[in-house]
């Protein structure tokens, strides 16, 4: 029979640190007690090496570009579910039958209002804000508005908030696109679905009812699917750590959102685009390669590469396809898309993408189906973040349900100064 520890001597002290099996996926070295027993950490900066925690939401084999929810492939679950539906999967753990989820979609349609208070909040920003910090300031301020959903340890408490958080983002997200054009908030409508009502906060003037063509529902509603979750990603493990204080859901979910915004995570989108728009044409594509290989230069391709997925990202796959059907559908003739298609193709053959194992992931082409439907720029990783919710909230009522949870507080290799005696301000040199 195998050996199920890890048996490690470090200078003349050994411990022997049992493996943790999971249901899928490589086994873990559990080594809570190697401090103890051997009076070491580990170093592992970037947690590349580290599991933080127990999850049953989503599994990713980064080898094999397989991502499944609650063990249901991505692929089937973009092909032939809903968002609303994935963000109950991830919630509950199974799909839901009918009753169900008309009772889910009922209880998400009624708490899409938000406070007028929160109204009143937005309108302290200065009109070109950007919308993730309107974004992320006024989902922190939900925790002064719902004090019934405060507490962290009441399983009610945590379930309506996550409720009020999945119907509540859109209404905030798209107030704050409207607040930055100086239109006025549309009240969301519940005769109406999710991402259709979202549509509508967004776009629809009080002049004249809103023409939408339902591929642009239908087309973000994917990208909805495909965002809504990813394991330990930086914002989620953001979430939990906060979570891990015994914060508030809101206050949790604010920090993800803060964490999402930075470009090597879902700010990439953006990026993407804004990088995208500065090569211009395909003809300058080789340039911005080269400047890419060169580390001197700072730039990186954004869009590419990934820390778990080392052949390809499947969200990406999915994306690049409905690209296409998109642009078609709308008779959108972007040159972004011809930027990108030449871009991807030069990556995929030069030896320095192919080395490091760098490929599309799935913010390369989102940024080019959101443009298609007309989501401005700013607002693009506002977008991920509603998606993203359905995943941080399943994740902070997960590690609140988990026995054995602690706060989450690492250790460091300290590199500072060595102890020393304090001087006046004279004896200084
Ligand atoms: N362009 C050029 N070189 C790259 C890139 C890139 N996009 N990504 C990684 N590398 C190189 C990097 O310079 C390093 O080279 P070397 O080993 O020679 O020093 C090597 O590849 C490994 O990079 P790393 O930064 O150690 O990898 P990581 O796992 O820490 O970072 C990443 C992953 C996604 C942050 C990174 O690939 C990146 O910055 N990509 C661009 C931003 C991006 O598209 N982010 C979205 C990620 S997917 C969605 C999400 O998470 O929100």
């Amino acid at each position: 029979m195998p050996d199920k520890n890890a048996n490690l001597t470090v200078a003349g002290r050994s411990a022997s640190l049992p493996l943790v099996e999971g249901s899928q996926g490589p086994s873990c070295i559990d080594i809570t007690n190697l401090y103890r027993e051997t009076g070491h950490f580990t170093f592992d900066p970037g947690f590349g090496a580290t599991g933080s925690c127990k999850s049953a939401i989503t599994f990713i084999d980064g080898e094999k570009g397989v991502l499944l929810y609650r063990g249901y492939p991505i692929e089937q679950l973009a092909q032939k579910s809903n968002f609303l539906e994935v963000a109950y999967l991830l919630l509950e753990g199974e799909l839901p039958n009918a009753a169900q989820f008309t009772e889910f979609e009922h209880a998400i349609t009624h708490h899409t209002m938000m406070h007028e208070s929160v109204k009143n909040f937005l309108h302290g920003f200065h009109y070109d804000a950007h919308p993730m910090a309107m974004l992320c300031a006024s989902i922190a301020s939900l925790s002064a508005f719902y004090h019934d959903t405060a507490n962290p340890n009441d399983p009610e408490q945590r379930k309506l908030a996550a409720i009020r958080l999945i119907a509540k983002m859109p209404t905030i997200a798209a107030a704050a696109y409207r607040y930055s054009i100086g239109w006025p908030f549309r009240y969301p409508r519940n005769n109406l679905e999710y991402v259709t009502r979202f549509l509508h906060m967004m776009f629809e003037v009080p002049s004249e009812p809103l023409q939408l063509n339902p591929v642009v529902a239908e087309a973000l509603d994917l990208l909805f699917i495909l965002h809504a979750d990813h394991e330990q990603n930086a914002s989620t493990s953001t979430v939990r750590l906060v979570g891990s204080t015994g914060a508030n859901a809101y206050a949790s979910i604010a920090a993800g959102i803060a964490a999402l915004w930075g470009p090597a995570h879902g700010g990439a989108n953006e990026a993407v685009l804004k990088m995208l728009t500065e090569i211009g044409d395909a003809k300058h594509v080789d340039k911005a390669i080269a400047r890419a290989k060169d580390k001197e230069s700072g730039f990186r391709l954004m869009g590419f590469g990934h820390r778990v997925y080392k052949n390809f990202d499947p969200r990406a796959q999915i994306i690049r396809a409905k690209c296409h059907e998109v642009l078609d559908a709308l008779g959108v003739n972007d040159p972004l898309l011809e930027v990108a298609l030449k871009l991807e193709e030069v990556a995929l053959k030069d030896d320095y993408f192919i080395e490091h194992k760098l490929y599309p992931n799935v913010d390369f082409y989102s940024g080019i189906i959101y443009k298609a439907l007309k989501i401005p720029t700013e607002m693009f990783t506002v977008m991920f973040a509603i998606a993203r919710t359905a995943g941080w909230i399943a994740h902070w009522i997960e590690q609140h349900e988990m026995p054995g949870g602690r706060i989450f507080r690492p250790r460091q290799v300290y590199v500072g100064a060595t102890p020393r005696d304090y001087r006046a301000i004279d004896k200084r040199p």
